[in-house]
């Protein structure tokens, strides 16, 4: 079996990818190792750039996108008893952001995918990547399948970035000292804009994905389980760190998912070796904070169908060359970005007194400055693409 792209992995980075090469006319063939059903309701983060909505609706995979997709125009910060709003629309005019579940995202890729013959296999097992330095295979379930190149979209815990040879590439890490509790509940938003609120207890989001269900992230130890959080303890918790403004009430639902997800930084340096490049989560992963995760992994995939187009269409291997150095400046942006999210909203165990009126400075500073205030908001919004 040949293909021109061999693919790994069918999350966001995969599927879109494979999608794009397909509106220029090059072949691709996805090996995802979870079932269909499995991708289609992991639950992730959810909110788009207007680079990443622009991206999906030039693909023609965004008219749900466009439908169900809530606009925001700004967030709230929370602390200190009050709320403070960061207006996208006075700070960075004309820019806004999203809400869209990455797994409707998804959802949406493998429909686009499926109903344009696209190759798309679930459930293969035991991929292993071969011959990159020149002449790339990959095998899997006993098969072969010859490629002119491997994208490894194949997330943090993928394949693709172990078989790099050692000392190829460098790691650059960041472990925070506490983890995310994401909540989904069938409950109307009670809010219209998300919340970001910072309290001594620790951190707490509202978030949403849609009229009718919330979406809402605890900050938690990093060793947390679900076990440790029944229902009832989350919406107390959820309670004490956002009922903390006059007149603001939390409504309560029926809790349809939950689960802990670490946070760490991490960058991969160069994103590509031989004939392998990477994308997405299998190159670098942020904290949650700024929701830049599926943001950057859809840059990334821009980047390098740009680079494989000319590279099938001219034999020209200049774009390919420098698709790492094209997406780190963006990636090194949305880390930096990232962290500072982190540490402006979250509670340090390791922080002293002057630590925390450090931070309250930092989060005073800005709310109250439209310089500090447009930073977050252009940040938050992405980089013009
Ligand atoms: N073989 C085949 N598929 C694999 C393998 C493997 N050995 N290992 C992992 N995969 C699959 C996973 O099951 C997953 O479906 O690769 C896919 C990677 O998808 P994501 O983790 O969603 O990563 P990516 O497409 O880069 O999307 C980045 O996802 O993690 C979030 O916040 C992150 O929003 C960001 C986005
Ligand atoms: C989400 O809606 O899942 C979400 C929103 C904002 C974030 C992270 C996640 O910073």
């Amino acid at each position: 079996m040949r293909t021109q792209v061999g693919i790994i992995g069918a999350g966001p980075a995969g599927l879109l990818l494979s999608h794009l090469l397909h509106l220029r006319g090059i072949s691709s063939v996805v090996l995802e190792k979870r079932s269909r059903d499995y991708v289609e309701r992991r639950v992730r983060a959810g909110v788009l750039e207007q680079g990443t909505v622009d991206t999906l609706v030039e693909a023609g995979v965004g008219a749900r996108l466009l439908r169900e997709g809530l606009p925001h125009h700004g967030i709230e910060l929370r602390y200190g008893g009050a709320g403070h709003r960061i207006a996208f629309e006075k700070l960075v005019p004309g820019r806004s952001i999203t809400v869209y579940g990455q797994q409707e995202v998804v959802k949406d890729l493998i429909a686009a995918r499926l109903e344009a013959g696209g190759d798309v296999r679930f459930e293969v097992e035991d991929v292993a990547l071969h011959g990159l330095e020149a002449e790339p295979y990959l095998t899997f379930g006993g098969e072969r399948l010859d490629c002119d190149v491997i994208a490894g979209c194949d997330g943090f815990h993928g394949v693709s970035r172990p078989s790099v040879p050692d000392g190829v590439l460098s790691f650059f890490e960041r472990d925070y000292p506490f983890a995310w509790l994401g909540v989904l509940a069938e409950v109307a938003p009670s809010s219209e804009e998300l919340i970001y609120s910072q309290t001594e207890r620790g951190f707490a989001l509202h978030s949403m994905r849609s009229p009718t269900v919330s979406r809402f992230y605890l900050q938690v130890p990093p060793d947390a389980t679900t076990e440790e959080w029944p229902d009832e303890r989350i919406w107390d918790e959820l309670k004490a760190r956002l009922e903390t403004v006059p007149g603001f009430t939390l409504t309560t639902g029926r809790i349809i998912e939950k689960g802990v997800t670490p946070m760490r930084g991490f960058v991969t340096e160069p994103m590509q070796y031989g004939r392998l490049y990477l994308a997405g989560d299998a190159a670098h992963i942020v904290p949650p904070t700024g929701a830049k995760g599926l943001n950057l992994a859809v840059a990334d995939v821009r980047v390098l169908t740009e680079a494989l187009d000319r590279f099938f269409s001219t034999g020209s291997t200049g774009l390919l060359d420098g698709y790492s150095d094209a997406c780190l400046k963006r990636v090194w942006r949305a880390q930096h970005f990232s962290w500072w999210m982190t540490t402006l909203l979250h509670t340090f165990d390791s922080d002293d007194d002057y630590g925390r009126r450090l931070q309250r400075s930092h989060i005073d500073y800005v709310t109250s400055s439209d310089a500090a205030a447009t930073t977050l908001a252009e940040n938050y919004v992405g980089l013009p693409w």
